[in-house]
């Protein structure tokens, strides 16, 4: 008899205590849906656009419709919670009767607090948290402003991947700009003026020598690029490539290149000797005297793999991969003499290293970091980088695009990553990026590029995954 009591008497406790938990619940929701409140939030779409479009710190790319829609949202799921709530009081209101001698147990109690009021409260402030208010002045210290269709997109991991990448510790990166933005196309509104130039031209006639107006739009994030229906200009004499044979290993007619968005007019002006290049990465790339020792010759750096070392962990099996780097092509034209056909990624960074790639008979692809890259699943033998992703890195960016070499590798296919440096501090991150796809560990070695800088090589392959 008294232990039915007590645990009735405990049960009615529960139900009290849960109550009141629901109760804070919802007074903390209530309290931050105050804020919006008070910022006029809870007024007519117009009134709300309009209440928008009055404050001076909104700038006008900013996606109101979408923040509109979110508000909306969040406004729906309290407006339905209300219902509900006051419904099961009316329903309670009207059989006071049984309420008096009401046999609602603790659990049941549990479950409508957990059900019908905990999740949609919290469902409501988890939206109300992924709202993100436009700031004029900009994200920190600069001027790029916030992610404008950033509230369109509800889905966390797109949220994610759209973000801007800030470098690490304010370095430039190889692009000289201060973040990385992983794009789906949609940054072209951020660059509406430079997008505007870019569109503004005579169909079908020629169009402007801008294809540096073009890389710095796709560098920004506004990638992939519209089309265009203009002619582009080439070189005035443009001479007819060397044959194959002589290609390869051979500093290409300069006339084939337009220089007029270069600081060099010729090739020779791009060599490392001279201090007003206008590039700073890969700096002996356009000298073939230098080129032609990479890959084959010893060096003292136990994290300079051979070429032929490693195609020896794969022979015959290694036909057709990617080199993702910076770069005169030098690795893929080594590969071609060993009748793999690599293709390199380039970017005009200061000099023409597409051109380049192209005139000596191999094959560029013009990409930049921010995109899905344009092969598909399971297809590669090999992916080799170098010099181009290092310490400046976001790990999550990074994170992203593993992730996608990892997809376009095939089973048994190996990842070159040659002399990648960072930070000694910085080591352990970078190294648990590369090792937690678990892939088979060919080679692996460290080896220090000055007082608190390393190299890491390492040949991974990656494994069967038949599910
Ligand atoms: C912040 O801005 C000020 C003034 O524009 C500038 O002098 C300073 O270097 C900036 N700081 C950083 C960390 O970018
Ligand atoms: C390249 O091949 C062509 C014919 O295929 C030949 O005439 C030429 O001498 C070769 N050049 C070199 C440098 O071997
Ligand atoms: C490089 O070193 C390896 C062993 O250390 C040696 O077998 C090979 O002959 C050397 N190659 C060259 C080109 O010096
Ligand atoms: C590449 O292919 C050519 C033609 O099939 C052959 O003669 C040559 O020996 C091959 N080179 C290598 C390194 O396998």
């Amino acid at each position: 008899m008294g232990r039915s009591c007590f645990s009735k008497c405990r049960g009615r406790l529960m139900g009290w205590l849960q109550i009141m938990l629901g109760g804070l619940v919802i007074i903390v929701s209530l309290s931050s849906l105050f804020r919006f409140y008070s910022a006029g939030f809870f007024v007519h779409n117009e009134d709300i656009c309009r209440h928008f479009y009055n404050v001076k710190e909104v700038y006008e790319g900013f996606d109101i419709r979408a923040l509109t829609a979110r508000v909306e949202e969040v406004l729906c799921k309290m407006d339905s919670l209300q219902t509900k709530l006051e419904s099961t009081v009316q329903e309670m209101e009207k059989d006071t009767e049984g309420l008096t001698k009401t046999k609602i147990s603790g659990l049941e109690h549990k479950r409508f607090l957990e059900e019908e009021v905990i999740r949609p409260l919290f469902d409501a402030h988890i939206a109300l948290r992924q709202i993100r208010l436009p700031k004029i002045e900009g994200v920190r210290n600069t001027t790029i402003k916030e992610e404008p269709l950033m509230n369109t997109f509800v889905i966390e991991e797109i949220r994610k991947y759209i973000t801007p990448k800030e470098n690490r510790v304010g370095k430039v990166n190889i692009y000289g700009t201060g973040r990385i933005y992983n794009t789906i196309g949609h940054a072209c509104v951020l660059l509406k003026k430079e997008l505007e130039e870019y569109m503004d031209y005579d169909i079908g006639s020629y169009c402007k020598d801008d294809w540096n107006l073009a890389q710095k739009l796709m560098i920004n994030g506004c990638d992939p690029l519209p089309r265009r229906r203009c002619l582009t200009r080439a070189s005035k004499l443009y001479q007819k490539p060397y044959p194959i044979n002589e290609s390869l290993w051979r500093i290409p007619d300069g006339r084939n290149v337009r220089w007029s968005n270069y600081q060099c007019r010729n090739f020779e002006c791009l060599s490392s000797k001279n201090p007003k290049r206008g590039y700073s990465k890969c700096t002996g790339c356009f000298e073939m005297e230098k080129e032609n020792l990479k890959w084959i010759t010893n060096t003292s750096l136990p994290t300079d793999f051979l070429i032929k070392d490693i195609l020896a962990f794969k022979p015959g099996e290694v036909r057709i991969g990617l080199d993702f780097g910076v770069g005169t092509g030098t690795f893929a034209a080594r590969m071609r003499e060993q009748n793999v056909t690599i293709i390199s990624t380039a970017l005009n960074l200061g000099a023409p290293f597409n051109e380049m790639i192209a005139l000596r008979g191999l094959i560029p692809l013009y990409v930049t970091l921010n995109q899905r890259l344009p092969f598909f699943d399971n297809t590669m033998d090999l992916i080799h980088t170098t010099g181009f992703m290092d310490g400046w890195i976001d790990l999550q960016l990074m994170d992203f695009i593993l992730f996608d070499w990892d997809r376009i590798l095939r089973p048994g296919g190996l990842l070159w990553v040659d002399r990648f440096f960072c930070s000694r501090k910085d080591l352990d991150d970078y190294m648990y990026m590369f090792l937690q796809f678990r892939y088979k560990k060919h080679k692996w070695a460290i080896s220090p590029k000055s007082k608190d800088e390393v190299f890491l090589s390492a040949l991974l392959e990656k494994p069967p995954r038949s599910l």
